[in-house]
């Protein structure tokens, strides 16, 4: 399939071509095989899973175990490593419930100040808790990972070490790699937030040997509600569930009970079964584009759109504007806010979000409230970026 293309393949923007839709780090948008593909399910197998022994239900648990292998597969995982969660934000609290109990004090996890606040706000709350010690390494003035920081602050009393694979506030890339290496040189286990990383990288778990890795299925086309934990098979043998319910057992008896096997374990309750099914389309979609492709496209358009909007007067860039920050373009325009810009663009057609990005304290790091952020996909064009440089030029003239 040709990456020009496939706007046309995306319901809301073919049917509102004046839409410049560049948000799509919040939420991508939704091809129609997957929206068909969700549509199947409630049209011709509309049944719970793994119990019923009848035809339909049976159809739907195969469509829905078919889609984890296929899943698991993409990110180079075992089929039993791949946990359905109703996204990354479920997957990290899941990891924070389960990994923490266990820790005292004395003991101390190590994020970053660069982390979207759902891999923060569950460590820091926890600690409170627990009594054990959060730690974050900071970061340098052009928003990249203070390595050395990381280097120091990674050490014999760290047990677990979570960070985001790519920033969704500057697109900065993080070396994960490196990072899992860090912890497990001292023995801590490391989370990989990859809710931005997913849909604009070729992820292998194993070759980048996190623990875990954690995404959401809306960032990478597929729908909302639905996302995945990576584990590995050994350390979720050994975790402790953290929700209880149906399908999570497999012995109960009035004074104990037997956890199921994994996956399961840690699938408790009626799943998402139809966003599920939606996300293994979703993956087959970008299949189909090739992710290679995606990557090749994205990286053009990064590039375009940097060098384009540099020419905006009084414009200031956030992030390290090289080969490290990717499909992501923050900035502000100077004496003007950030969602003054946001709104204005809005009168345009063009959708940008505006405002701290759900991370506070990197914000705090860089010394700015806000800045307005324009998150890229593979079906935005060269034409989206030209839009938006004479729109901002616009809304300079409104202000002036
Ligand atoms: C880096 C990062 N982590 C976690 C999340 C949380 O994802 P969700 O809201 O889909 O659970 C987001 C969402 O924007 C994100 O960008």
């Amino acid at each position: 399939m040709s990456i020009n293309a496939h706007k046309k393949d995306f319901p809301m923007l073919a049917g509102q071509p004046q839409l410049v839709y560049l948000d799509s780090g919040a939420t991508s948008q939704t091809p129609q095989p997957v929206l068909d593909a969700m549509n199947d399910y409630y049209n011709t197998c509309n049944a719970n899973i793994h119990r019923g022994v009848y035809q339909v239900s049976t159809e739907a648990t195969k469509r829905y175990e078919a889609t984890r292998e296929k899943i698991a597969a993409f990110i180079g995982a075992q089929r039993e490593e791949l946990i359905f969660t109703s996204g990354a934000t479920m997957s990290l609290n899941l990891l924070a419930y389960s990994l923490c109990s266990t820790l005292k004090q004395g003991d101390e996890v190590v994020t970053t100040l660069m982390e979207h606040h759902s891999n923060f706000v569950p460590w820091q709350q926890l600690a409170k808790q627990h009594g054990f010690t959060m730690r974050s390494i900071g970061v340098t003035p052009d928003g990249r990972l203070n390595m050395e920081e990381a280097a120091a602050l990674i050490s014999p009393a760290t047990k677990i070490v979570t960070f985001t694979h790519m920033s969704n506030a500057l697109g900065t890339i993080n070396p994960a790699k490196e990072l899992c290496a860090l912890a497990h040189r001292v023995g801590a286990v490391a989370i990989v937030d990859g809710a931005q990383s997913i849909a604009h990288m070729q992820v292998d778990v194993k070759n980048m040997n996190c623990d875990f890795f954690v995404f959401s299925g809306h960032k990478m086309f597929g729908p909302k509600g639905i996302g995945c934990l990576y584990g590995k098979a050994t350390l979720l043998k050994n975790m402790q569930p953290f929700l209880y319910g149906g399908d999570m057992i497999s012995e109960v008896t009035t004074t104990d009970t037997c956890f199921n096997e994994l996956p399961y374990k840690f699938e408790a309750g009626t799943p998402n079964i139809a966003d599920a099914i939606g996300l293994g389309a979703a993956v087959d979609y970008i299949q189909s584009i090739g992710i290679k492709n995606v990557i090749q496209h994205e990286a053009v358009l990064t590039r375009y759109a940097l060098d384009v909007l540099k020419n905006i007067p009084n414009i200031t860039f956030y992030g390290p504007q090289n080969a490290s920050q990717y499909a992501i373009i923050s900035f502000n325009l100077k004496g003007i806010h950030a969602h003054d810009v946001a709104t204005l663009l809005d009168r345009e057609h063009i959708a940008v979000r505006a405002g701290h990005h759900c991370a506070m304290p990197f914000m705090t790091a860089l010394g700015v409230h806000g800045t307005v952020r324009v998150s890229l996909s593979s079906y935005n064009t060269k034409e989206d970026i030209d839009k938006l440089h004479d729109a901002l030029l616009k809304v300079q003239k409104i202000f002036k």
